[in-house]
This record gives structure tokens, C-alpha cells and sequence, in this order.
């Protein structure tokens, strides 16, 4: 899919303040840092479009950017950033939540994990919550560029495995570094192919 443009139209704290519109929204979610800013700036190749950091904690907004006129992309706050105060953390998953649970645009969600890791704990608990609540998402692994390809798929079918143990069947997963742009035409490709199903 071609981006023909990619703007930003407005951040809020209140899904009822969100665009009103009848158009697909994807959203990205995952901690905090993970990288789903830069995947925003990759996959629309728009630099500063989304705002991006070093130090964790930067997105604390729901951020609407409009594709081709047609669908949006959610830049969303990360959870679970552990240096922020109990009320502030709070206020972050009351937004998050509340967009995920509230937003019948939300077509699908992606949860981005850190390809570096070992399945984390927050990451598994708060797809589970996705699962009971039947919100429709993918995962996206990213920062492939940090790793070797073997470490790297070994880290992936960890995380996969893990989900086994749960799900009958494994959602959409794709893997992506917003460095060298891999993964890019998957997540675009799978976003073009939801776009025509509607
Ligand atoms: P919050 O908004 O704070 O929740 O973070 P975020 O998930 O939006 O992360 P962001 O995109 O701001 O990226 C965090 C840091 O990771 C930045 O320093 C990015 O440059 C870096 N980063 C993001 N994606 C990649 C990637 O694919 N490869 C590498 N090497 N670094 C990345
Ligand atoms: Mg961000």
C-alpha cells in the first residue's frame, strides 16, 4: 500500500472527544518505549509525525493521525512505566482502557513487544485482558535491528509459545525494526487487506 499522506489531526485525554468520523482506526499499544511512536513514523514514512524518545513515558496522549483521507492510525501512551506515580499511572490506563473498550472505530489493535526480551509478564496479562474483553489485535515485534536473526526468532517463538499455552489459535504477529524498515509492507499489507474486507 502507498501512503499518499499522513496527518496529524489531534490529541486528546477523552475518547469522547476523539474525531468523529466512520473511518478504520489501528492503534498501537505496549509499554512504555517499546517503539510505537517510531513504528507510526516508519510505516507512514513521516519522520516527526509522531512524537518519539529515548526516555520512556513521551506519548501520554491519544493521538489521531489521518491516512490516505481513509482509515487512522492511534498512537496511544505506553503501560507500565514503573517510574511514574501511582495517580499519573492510573490516569494513563483509565485513557488507554477507555479507548480500547469505547472506540467502535478501533478495527484493530496492534501490541507491540520488544523483540529484545523474554515474555513479560504485563505484556501476556494485558493480552489476556484483551482476550476477555474480545478486542481484535495483532502483535508486533519490534527493534529486530537490535538482535542477530537467530536470538531473534528465538525470542519470537518464545513469546509464541507462551500465547499457546492460552489461545487455540495465534493472532496476526509480524516482526519490524522502524530502523531498516523491515516489516514494514506485512503491516501495511494486513492493514490494506482489513481496509477492503469492510
Ligand atoms: P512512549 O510514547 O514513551 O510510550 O514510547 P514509544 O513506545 O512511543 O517509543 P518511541 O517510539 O518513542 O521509541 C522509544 C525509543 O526506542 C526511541 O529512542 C527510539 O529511537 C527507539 N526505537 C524505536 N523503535 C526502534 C527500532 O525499531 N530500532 C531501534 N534500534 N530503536 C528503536
Ligand atoms: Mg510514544
Amino acid at each position: 500500500m502507498e501512503i499518499k499522506s499522513a496527518e496529524f489531526i489531534i490529541s486528546n485525554t477523552d475518547v469522547n472527544k476523539c474525531p468523529q468520523h466512520s473511518m478504520p482506526e489501528y492503534a498501537f499499544i505496549g509499554r512504555s518505549n517499546v517503539g510505537k511512536s517510531s513504528l507510526i513514523n516508519m510505516l507512514t514514512g513521516r519522520k516527526g509525525l509522531a512524537m518519539t524518545s529515548a526516555t520512556p513515558g513521551k506519548t501520554l496522549l491519544i493521538n489521531h493521525f489521518l491516512i490516505n483521507k481513509q482509515w487512522y492510525l492511534v498512537d496511544l501512551p505506553g503501560y507500565g512505566y514503573a517510574q511514574r506515580g501511582q495517580s499519573q499511572r492510573e490516569k494513563l490506563t483509565r485513557i488507554i482502557n477507555d479507548y480500547i473498550l469505547e472506540r467502535p472505530q478501533l478495527t484493530s489493535l496492534f501490541v507491540l513487544i520488544d523483540s529484545r526480551l523474554e515474555p513479560q509478564k504485563i505484556d501476556l496479562e494485558f493480552i489476556e485482558w484483551l482476550g476477555e474483553n474480545s478486542v481484535p489485535f495483532g502483535i508486533i515485534f519490534t527493534k529486530a535491528d537490535k538482535l542477530g536473526r537467530s536470538r531473534l526468532m528465538e525470542n519470537v517463538n518464545k513469546f509464541l509459545d507462551t500465547l499457546k499455552e492460552q489461545w487455540e489459535e495465534l493472532p496476526p504477529h509480524f516482526i519490524t525494526s522502524s530502523l531498516n524498515k523491515s516489516g514494514r509492507d506485512d503491516v501495511l499489507d494486513y492493514i490494506s487487506s482489513i481496509n477492503k474486507s469492510l
